[in-house]
This record gives structure tokens, C-alpha cells and sequence, in this order.
């Protein structure tokens, strides 16, 4: 098949079609099978009891009582606790944290595990961890970001080169300038699925049903603290019941049920409740960004420059890349992004949906309304003067960027154009105070390395592998759509099987690039099969096709045609029954050469509008719209593709107006680490919703010309709904959420 190398790739009749979820009814049926619904024989029951002071150490644990509870068989403490092989505080894969694995008595953060119990009943357990009741000398904990704590250190690796000289003259060169900051609020991953692990020994093997966005890197972490191959680890991974970026590690409370499992010979279950989750598997860290613009006389960008003060743990070194939401967007003169942090006493925080963008654009997309609110322009016209042509950071050309259409197509839905260009302007019959506002989104679409396996069998049916994770966004569906389509088979015809680490490396589910990275691995797959198949035919007397191999051929509905003479086919169950009647097995691999990103810059754009409605009295917000457009590249599934725009959007909602976690100063406890407390929006809170994918042809991205959609829509919704705010009340909140008291 001569023709598939070339770009953007051939594509069939299933992508572009906005199938339905393949595992939709498993899901809302019961029969999908997560993690922690597996309940091997003979298995143990693991609770972990977690630390309720931020800082100290633990003097004392009632292990007496616990033990002699009935059903509690371990109780496991850094006194007791068999050694493992790895050190845990080294970081076998490029995705690993350090984990608090009971090494000591110390306690590093609210949350961190401090024994874990083990039990023939969840209750037992339970009660058993509940009987501990740890005692602790507990020390004064910093848990405020504050660039005062002396702890401030400069991370390396991200931001641009700080050219301080080249920032200050864009400053002088500037006639106005506005210099702001703004607060964003911690935040934790709570996917509906809790972190979950049923791990099972068998000799030096070791099989875990876990929900995992990453599996062989998984494994390999795994592996390292018990000091066994890699591939004696199998993860289990079929369903996840959401990712966020918190699934993608190894984690403390999960190695310790591995380890117990092993030090019992009995197969233990492990499920974080929600309050758990608050602490040893990952957040998003609250930042502080100052942030200062000039314009020259016309309106355009002198200089950026955007510093990020972010919060990381006391032992490891994450910080939210905040200030880099600056280098990609906007045709600024001069451009500085820089980050510090402060060790904190809190876990590590780690990469949470959008990380860096998320929390970036919202500061910066709000420092753009100011100013274009300083010099008296529309938002939206501020914008599209500092359009940038090419990557303002680096100078690169985009592979693609229909953000213009975006801006277009989102403001002409939305009626931006009636807008007023004061504040407190609009209010609807109900006397609610109206405003709009408007935010750019952006995210970069990264790849990872995959590889697949596909084969075609004689009855022309097929069968393609890949150890993809399904978060919920859709993967098993739209990369089997990718599959089939490289295969020229109907997606009836297509057994798809993914979440298993035994299948050839999906890579991660991360960075909005699985669907791009999996799904070129699947094409290539398909691909290789098809060429082997055009030169059983070819060289086939017998066949149709005989000796028009160097024409090529497209694969389509099961059947080989000759791709300069469509009249020219064959099915492929008679190719393959004249050939013996083998199945045909393809390989593929997926990545990005790294001379196709130093060519162009590769992003995702949107262009998002807010109304928002506020009580002129109590203050309560509403955003009653929200109309997003996006721009993609290749929209493989666009039902899913929409849904997966519509979740950022909506966690832009949560952003903007809910999430935080709160710190009681006294102790570092997070307070409200529930559903009761820790406030997301429900479907109360989520109005109009709309989205709009814009077309857009990337022939540089990748062979399928995939950007992703998994992130970028929170980027652009939180300034939006921020400038909404401001544009209903004449009130500039710089610190998210935004509540009620902030606008009193
Ligand atoms: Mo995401 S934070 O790349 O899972």
C-alpha cells in the first residue's frame, strides 16, 4: 500500500463517525470490571491509616488493640514492616515520585499512610486502623504558600532562558503596563474511581489489577521496589474509572498492599476512600503568578513576563510549570517566564489535568483583560492584535493553527459582538447582573512512544493489541476506529484488546496524546498487514491483483483494491485462504522524530466565551454560557471529542468558581477533604453548554494529523468565566476559586 506513508494519512469511513462508547453498556450495566471488584480467593483486606498532623512524628500506635481485634490478621508499622528491594526515595522511571512506604516514624504531610491494617473483612480492617489511634509530637506545619518560608528554591527545566535585559526593554519600550497577581487554589484528582490495588504474589511474579494510565512505565516502577524484572509485573487494567494524571505513578499506599501481599503469601485488596485521596496520590499545587504587561501605543505586546511562585512537598520536587502558559500564545516583544517554590509540609503534587497550562492561562488570559480593559479595547480585538504567527517563545512555525477560526466561529455563536465594552453594564429581566468574557485556550500535544499488534484472520476478522488505557475519555473506541480504518475493516469486524501490560506499550494516557501516539501505533499495525497482504497478492497468479504491486493498494470493507483501479479487488479471506490460510500478523510503533518538533511548534487552540450571571444582592454566580470552540487537528470520534471539550470545560467551571482545599493553619489538615467540602460542579451548575470543533489539517503532527482534546478546553474557560465576572460585578478577583465573599 504505497500510499499510506505519505501525509496526512488515508483514512477509511469509521473515523469521523461519532460512535458510541464500545464499552458504554458494560459501564452502565455493572459488567465492566474495575479494579477492586476483583476478589481473589483467599484475599486480605488492606486499610491504611493516615496521618492526621502535617508535620512531626508518630510517638505511638495501639497495635495491641488492633491485633486483638477479631478478623485483623497484620498490622503493619515502620517497626514490623519487611524491607523492600527498591529505595524509595529514587525514581526508577521518568514517572515516579518518592513514596512514604512506612520507611520511619516521621510524618511529612496530612494524609501520609502511618501503619496499614490487614483483615478477612473491609470492617475488620477498618476497625482495626480506626483501634491505632496514633499519638504524635507534632511540629509547627507551613502548609501556605508564602515566598517568605525560606525554602524558595529555583527549579530547573522549565520557563525560558530568564532574559531579564531583553523583558526590561520591552518595559521601557511600553506607554502602559499593568503588574498583577494571582492566587490559584490547591486541587485534588478525585476521579470516581479511588486509587485501587489487587495484588497477587505467585513465587517472584507478581499480577496487579490496577488502574493504571501508564502501564509498562507501571511495571517498571513497581518492579523496582521489589526488586524483581520488569516484566514479572502484569498490570490488569481494563476499565479506569477516570485518570486525571493521578493514575499515571506508583504510589505509597499501593506499594505497601503489594508488599503486604507478599509478606503475607495471601493476595491483598486495597481501595483509597475519598478522603484519602487528599493527600498521597498527587494534586494540583496552589500557585502564586505575578504577572507583568506592556503595550506600545497600538495596542500590541511589548514585553510578557510571567513569574510562577509554586508549592511542592518537603521531599520531592513537582511544581506546577505555571509561567509557561505564557511562552506559546501571544506575540509579545519580549517574553520571560520563570518559576520558584517553596517546600511545603503536604504530599508531592503531580501533573493534574492541563498541568501548568491549566493554572497558567488562567492568570495570564485574566492579565489580558485587564489590559485590554486599560486601554479601552475589546477583548477579543486585543487578542487578535498580538496574534502570533509563530511561536513567540521559540520562533517556530505552528504545524497548524486555525485559532482565528476558533475566535471567529466561538464570538459569532456566542453574540460577543453586542458586548459592552464597560463593566456592570448588562442585566437580564431578572434583574441579575450579565457579564461576558472571554479566554484563548491552548495546549501543546506532546506524543509518547507506543507500539502495536494487529492481525488479520482468516474469516476477515481482525484482531489489534494494544496496552491502551481507557480513563473514560473513549480510547477503546476511537482507537479502534483508528484500527479498523488502517485495515479497511468495519468496526464489527474488530477485536480490540487494550488495559493489559502484557499487550505490546501503549505508552501513557497522558498528555492529551494517547489517541495520537496509541492510535499510530494501531495504524501502522494495520498498515503492515495490509502491505504484507498486497504481496501475497501481488505475486498470486491466482489473484486479481496479480502483478500490480508497484500501483499499491487500499484496503476497504474487507477487500483489497488496487488503488489506481478500483474495479481491480479481492477479498481478503480469499487472499489469505489461497495463501494456506494463515492469519497475517503487522506490528507498528508510534513517536515523534525529534527534528519534527524542533520544525514546528504543535499546539491545540480554542477560544472560549462566558456569560455569567451574579445576584446583585447575595452575590451568587451562575455561568448560564459557555460557548467553546476548538481547533484539533483530525477529530477522530467527534461525540467523544466534544465530551472530552466539554469535561475541560466544565473543570474550567470548577476552577473558576469551586475547587480548593483548605489547610486548618493549626495543624495542615485538609479540612474538607470530602464530597461534602471539597466542592465540584453538579449538573445545577453546568448551563449552556456548547462546542464547536473547528476543521484543521495538520500535516507536520503526526501521520494522522491528531493534536488532542483531553486538556485543552479548561485552559481557556477559567479567565473566561473570570472576565465574566468582572465584566457583570466591576469586581477583579486574582484568586480562584472566586467566591461569594470576594465580590462583597
Ligand atoms: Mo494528564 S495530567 O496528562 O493525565
Amino acid at each position: 500500500m504505497s500510499d499510506v506513508l505519505s501525509r496526512p494519512a488515508r483514512f477509511g469511513s469509521n473515523s469521523g463517525q461519532p460512535v458510541t462508547r464500545r464499552d458504554g453498556i458494560a459501564k452502565v450495566t455493572g459488567s465492566a470490571i474495575f479494579a477492586a471488584d476483583n476478589a481473589p480467593d483467599g484475599f486480605l483486606h488492606a486499610v491504611f491509616v493516615p496521618a492526621r498532623i502535617a508535620r512531626g512524628r508518630v510517638t505511638h500506635l495501639d497495635t495491641e488493640a488492633a491485633q486483638a481485634h477479631p478478623g485483623v490478621t497484620h498490622v503493619i508499622t515502620p517497626q514490623n514492616r519487611p524491607p523492600l528491594q527498591g529505595d524509595p526515595s529514587e525514581k526508577p522511571t521518568m514517572f515516579s515520585f518518592r513514596v512514604e512506604v512506612l520507611q520511619d516514624n516521621t510524618v511529612r504531610y496530612a494524609g501520609q499512610p502511618v501503619a496499614m491494617v490487614l483483615g478477612e473483612t473491609l470492617e475488620a480492617a477498618t476497625e482495626g486502623a480506626r483501634l491505632l489511634a496514633p499519638r504524635y509530637d507534632a511540629e509547627p506545619a507551613r502548609v501556605r504558600l508564602d515566598d517568605s518560608v525560606p525554602y524558595a528554591f529555583d527549579p530547573v527545566g522549565f520557563g525560558l532562558p530568564a532574559d531579564v535585559e531583553h523583558v526590561e526593554g520591552g518595559h521601557r519600550a511600553a506607554e502602559k503596563v499593568i503588574d498583577v497577581t494571582y492566587e490559584t487554589a490547591s486541587q485534588y484528582h478525585n476521579a470516581m474511581e479511588t486509587h485501587a490495588v489487587v495484588a497477587e504474589w505467585d513465587g517472584d511474579r507478581l499480577t496487579l489489577d490496577m488502574p493504571s494510565q501508564a502501564l509498562a512505565l507501571s511495571c517498571a516502577g513497581y518492579a523496582h521496589f521489589f526488586g524483581i524484572p520488569a516484566e514479572n509485573v502484569t498490570i490488569r487494567s481494563p476499565y479506569l474509572g477516570g485518570g486525571f494524571g493521578s493514575k499515571a505513578f506508583p504510589t505509597g499506599p499501593q506499594v505497601l498492599a503489594i508488599l503486604a501481599a507478599r509478606m503475607t503469601g495471601r493476595p491483598v485488596k486495597l481501595m483509597l476512600t475519598r478522603q484519602q485521596m487528599f493527600g498521597p496520590v498527587g494534586h494540583r499545587g496552589a500557585t502564586c503568578q505575578r504577572l507583568r504587561l506592556g503595550v506600545d501605543g497600538d495596542g500590541a505586546l511589548t514585553f510578557i513576563d510571567h513569574e510562577g511562585l509554586a508549592e511542592t512537598s518537603s521531599f520531592d520536587d513537582f511544581v506546577e510549570p505555571a509561567a509557561g502558559a505564557s511562552q506559546g500564545l501571544y506575540a509579545a516583544r519580549a517574553l520571560r517566564s520563570a518559576h520558584r517554590a517553596v517546600r511545603l509540609d503536604i504530599g508531592t503534587p503531580g501533573p493534574m489535568r492541563a498541568p501548568g497550562e491549566a493554572s497558567g492561562s488562567a492568570a495570564l488570559e485574566c492579565a489580558m483583560d485587564e489590559m485590554a480593559e486599560k486601554i479601552g479595547i475589546d477583548p477579543l480585538e486585543f487578542r487578535l492584535r498580538n496574534y502570533a504567527e509563530t511561536e513567540p517563545g521559540t520562533g517556530r512555525r505552528y504545524s497548524s493553527k486555525a485559532l482565528r477560526e476558533c475566535y471567529a466561529q466561538a464570538a459569532e455563536r456566542f453574540g460577543w459582538a453586542g458586548r459592552s465594552l464597560e463593566s456592570g453594564q448588562m442585566r437580564d429581566d431578572n434583574g441579575l447582573l450579565v457579564g461576558w468574557g472571554m479566554g484563548t485556550a491552548l495546549f501543546p500535544c506532546p506524543m509518547f512512544a507506543a507500539e502495536a499488534r494487529a492481525t488479520l484472520h482468516p474469516d476477515g476478522t481482525a484482531l489489534v493489541e494494544t496496552s491502551a488505557a481507557d480513563m473514560g475519555q473513549g480510547a477503546w473506541t476511537a482507537l479502534a476506529q483508528i484500527a479498523a480504518d488502517s485495515l479497511g475493516l468495519p468496526l464489527d469486524k474488530l477485536e480490540f484488546r487494550a488495559g493489559h501490560s502484557g499487550l505490546p506499550d501503549a505508552g501513557v494516557a497522558g498528555g492529551s496524546g494517547h489517541t495520537a501516539t496509541a492510535g499510530g501505533a494501531l495504524h501502522a499495525a494495520g498498515i503492515d498487514v495490509i502491505r504484507q497482504l498486497g504481496e501475497i497478492a501481488a505475486a498470486d497468479p491466482a489473484s486479481p491483483l496479480h502483478g500490480s504491486g508497484n500501483a499499491g493498494f487500499v484496503a476497504r470493507d474487507g477487500r483489497l483494491h488496487v488503488a489506481d483501479d478500483d474495479s481491480r479487488s479481492e477479498a481478503f479471506a480469499d487472499i489469505i485462504s489461497r495463501a494456506g490460510g494463515a492469519g497475517i500478523t503487522g506490528n507498528g510503533s508510534a513517536s515523534r522524530p525529534p527534528e519534527d518538533a524542533e520544525k514546528h511548534a504543535m499546539s491545540s487552540h480554542g477560544a472560549v466565551f462566558a456569560e455569567v450571571k451574579v445576584d446583585p444582592d447575595l452575590y451568587q454566580m451562575r455561568v448560564t454560557r459557555l460557548v467553546g470552540a476548538f481547533a484539533a487537528g483530525r477529530i477522530i470520534n467527534p461525540r467523544l471529542a466534544e465530551s472530552q471539550l466539554m469535561g475541560g470545560m466544565i473543570w474550567g467551571i470548577s476552577f473558576a468558581l469551586h475547587e480548593e482545599a483548605r489547610h486548618d493553619p493549626r495543624t495542615g489538615h485538609i479540612v474538607n477533604a470530602d464530597f461534602a467540602g471539597y466542592h465540584v460542579p453538579v449538573n445545577a451548575d453546568v448551563r449552556g453548554l456548547e462546542v464547536i470543533t473547528v476543521h484543521e489539517d495538520d500535516p507536520y503532527v503526526n501521520a494522522l494529523g491528531i493534536k488532542g482534546v483531553g486538556e485543552v478546553g479548561i485552559t481557556g474557560t477559567v479567565g473566561a468565566i473570570a472576565n465574566a465576572v468582572r465584566h457583570a460585578t466591576g469586581k477583579r478577583i486574582r484568586r480562584f476559586p472566586i467566591r461569594i465573599e470576594d465580590l462583597l
